[in-house]
């Protein structure tokens, strides 16, 4: 995830998942971010300063007064760093900040901030249930401040419910999206990932090596530039990408269903699954006995989902993948032909560092107009942005055709 060079403030108050924020200033630096913690008084009851200190590599603000303190601290401090995120934030932190009380250094600082927060609330279920509770955070979000919601579990006071404080790897997904251009904000996009299962019977199937990570990373990154996605994933073993509304299928017959239905509400359709092309005739009911020296099965065509989408398009982008082993350009551009895309993304799989499994991938992005853009070797996140800046062109492009045609 690319926090390099950027700087985020980490606010902490006092509730018991106070030390769990110590996991999030690591990851935020694990990210290549640099942090700058504020405690409040409350938070420094649960966890000491120290640890945010050694973590960070940075002196802790835990006060508005001192002799040390600089006296414009709690304005420059919102206004320098590139993201605010408070976790956790209590019912009372949000309470003041709603109401723009600043009688600490971290309220204070919310008051005078001018860059994007995130606050991520955590409290006990019948303060997060509370109506004013609620309202002070649809105060915040109509503000424009993002809230993440608590997650459900148990909580410290021995309830089950929501309240908890979201795991660090889903905050720092949330901060990822506070600093990434909202250039896809109210775009709908369909992504599909992974390989499909063909069953032979009811332990075995036909798939292929397609782990999914480049159809999640588009997801990810799609929803970090704020357009609403759907995934539409065959098997794999990756985590739900947050925020991704995912829809999770075996077989081709199955991904094709779900992307029919959705496409036709779609701005853009990035078909990233490696789609199982054959299916076996029959998948047996009971389970395939050992029974003879050698066997022989017949496979029968899957329906091509791309083409079968093709007919449905009225203005959706199109984006279709060729992993390829031999002429990679020639394949795709026929692809790109034949199943009616935007945009191919071509990759040869033959490298051992590109493609399948791994996590980067060397790609050629190739238009149905214009010239095409190869890329150097890139972590799939990295490949991600750059199809995801090509996909926000040809938007802008239709966006213009439209309009010159209303
Ligand atoms: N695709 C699809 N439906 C299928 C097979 C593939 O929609 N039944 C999509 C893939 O998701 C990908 C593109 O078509 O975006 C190209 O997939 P690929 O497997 O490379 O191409 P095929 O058309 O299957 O051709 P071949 O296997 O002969 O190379």
């Amino acid at each position: 995830m690319a926090f390099t060079g950027k700087r985020i403030l980490l606010g902490v108050t006092g509730g018991i998942a106070a030390y769990k924020a110590a996991e999030v200033a690591r990851r935020l630096i694990g990210a290549g971010a640099r942090v700058k913690v504020v405690m409040t008084r409350a938070a420094q009851e649960f966890v000491g300063p120290l640890t945010f200190a050694a973590l960070t590599g940075e002196k802790v603000a835990t006060a508005m007064f001192g002799p040390d303190r600089d006296p414009l601290e709690h304005v420059a401090l919102g206004q320098e760093v590139d993201a605010i995120v408070v976790a956790p934030a209590t019912a009372n932190l949000i309470g003041k900040v709603a109401g723009g009380i600043g009688d600490d250094l971290l309220t204070t600082i919310m008051l005078a901030a001018t860059r994007p927060v995130l606050i991520c609330p955590a409290m006990n279920a019948e303060m997060w249930a509370n109506p004013v509770v609620q309202g002070n955070l649809a105060r915040l979000q109509g503000r424009g401040l993002r809230v993440m919601e608590p997650a459900a579990g148990p909580l410290a006071c021995g309830a089950v419910g929501l309240g908890r404080l979201p795991e660090p790897d889903l905050i720092v997904e949330a901060v990822a999206g506070l600093l990434s251009p909202q250039d896809l904000a109210g775009r709908k996009i369909l992504v599909t990932a992974g390989p499909t299962h063909e069953d032979f019977d009811p332990v075995r199937f036909l798939t292929n090596r397609s782990s999914g990570k480049q159809g999640y990373a588009l997801a990810r990154v799609a929803w970090r530039r704020g357009a609403d996605v759907t995934l539409v994933s065959g098997p794999t073993s990756l985590p739900a990408p947050y925020g991704v509304k995912c829809v999770m299928v075996r077989s081709a017959r199955d991904m094709g269903t779900e992307v029919k239905a959705l496409f036709p509400e779609m701005d853009a359709l990035l078909m990233a699954a490696a789609v199982s092309d054959y299916r076996p005739i029959q998948a047996e009911v009971r389970k395939i006995k050992r029974a003879h020296e050698e066997m022989a099965f017949h496979l029968t065509q899957n329906p091509d989902i791309l083409k079968q989408v093709a007919p449905l398009k009225s203005q959706q982008i199109v984006v279709g993948f060729a992993a390829e082993t031999h002429d990679l350009e020639t394949e795709a551009r026929r692809k790109m032909r034949e199943k009616q895309l935007d945009l191919i993304v071509a990759n040869d799989v033959n490298r051992p560092d590109s493609g399948f499994q791994v996590d980067t991938n060397e790609v050629t992005l190739i238009p149905r107009a214009g010239d095409p853009l190869p890329l150097p070797l890139l972590s799939k996140e990295e490949v991600a942005v750059k199809i995801l800046d090509q996909v926000v062109a040809l938007l802008k492009t239709r966006d213009g055709v439209l309009v010159k045609n209303a």
